[in-house]
């Protein structure tokens, strides 16, 4: 079994965040390929990230500005993979899970690792803005995004009263994600226990011209 981490990335009281996880976790748990953990942004109260060279100290063994940015660049390094939950905010995701993502800056702990996105919005475009710019952010970190995301429009509508979606098309994109999101796992993981290049930007900066 691999470790599968859920990141929720909204915080808010009253947030639709638990609607969806009401119902998505469950079937996310009983996927035959993962041992999951649910990394809950309101357990993980980062400050706004701020890192140096220098605040991150030793990079063998990073102190950081802040005890919680150190376990929480750890937490992350614990997973093989990662499903991302969030809202749409202003056609983007939640700075408070942006923060978190920016706050693994410096430890690439997200790298070669896949990363699946569950997104809803109360409105029909069911976060795929949100799910769009993920992409690119998690590209970034150099973790690999599957392709098919689940995307909950109308989530105030999206389930019933005992938490099962009215959209039964819910459930299939769900289990499409699932599948690539294991099958991505096992290549992964095999492919870095095989070794790994060190990080692009850092091969990137050592090529360049110095000034
Ligand atoms: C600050 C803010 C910005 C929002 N922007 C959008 C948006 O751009 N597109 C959209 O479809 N819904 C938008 N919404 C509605 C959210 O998708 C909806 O409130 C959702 O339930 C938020 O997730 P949460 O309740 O888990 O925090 C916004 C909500 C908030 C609070």
């Amino acid at each position: 079994m691999y470790k599968l981490q859920v990141i929720i990335g909204s915080t808010r009281d009253g947030r639709n965040a638990d609607a969806v996880c009401r119902w998505f976790l469950p079937v996310a748990r009983s996927h035959a390929a993962f041992q999951l953990e649910v990394l809950d942004l309101r357990d993980w109260p980062l400050p706004m990230f701020q890192e140096t060279i220098a605040s991150v100290g030793d990079f063998a063994n990073p102190t950081y500005s802040d005890p919680l940015v150190k376990r929480w660049n750890e937490k992350i390094g614990e997973a093989d993979a990662y499903i991302i939950v969030t809202p749409e905010y202003n056609r983007t995701i939640p700075a408070v899970l942006k923060n978190a993502i920016d706050t693994v800056f410096f430890s690439y702990r997200f790298r070669h690792k896949p990363v699946a996105f569950v997104s809803y919005s109360l409105g029909q475009t069911a976060g795929v803005c949100a799910v769009q710019h993920l992409n690119q952010i998690m590209i970034e970190t150099e973790a690999v995004p599957v392709r098919t995301p689940t995307l909950i429009p109308l989530v105030g509508s999206a389930f019933d009263a005992e938490g099962k979606p009215s959209n039964p098309g819910l459930g299939v994109s769900l289990s499409v994600m699932l599948d690539d999101l294991a099958w991505l796992t096992k290549a992964l993981a095999t492919a870095r226990a095989e070794g790994e290049p060190p990080p692009a930007a850092l091969r990137l900066r050592s090529a360049s011209p110095r000034r």
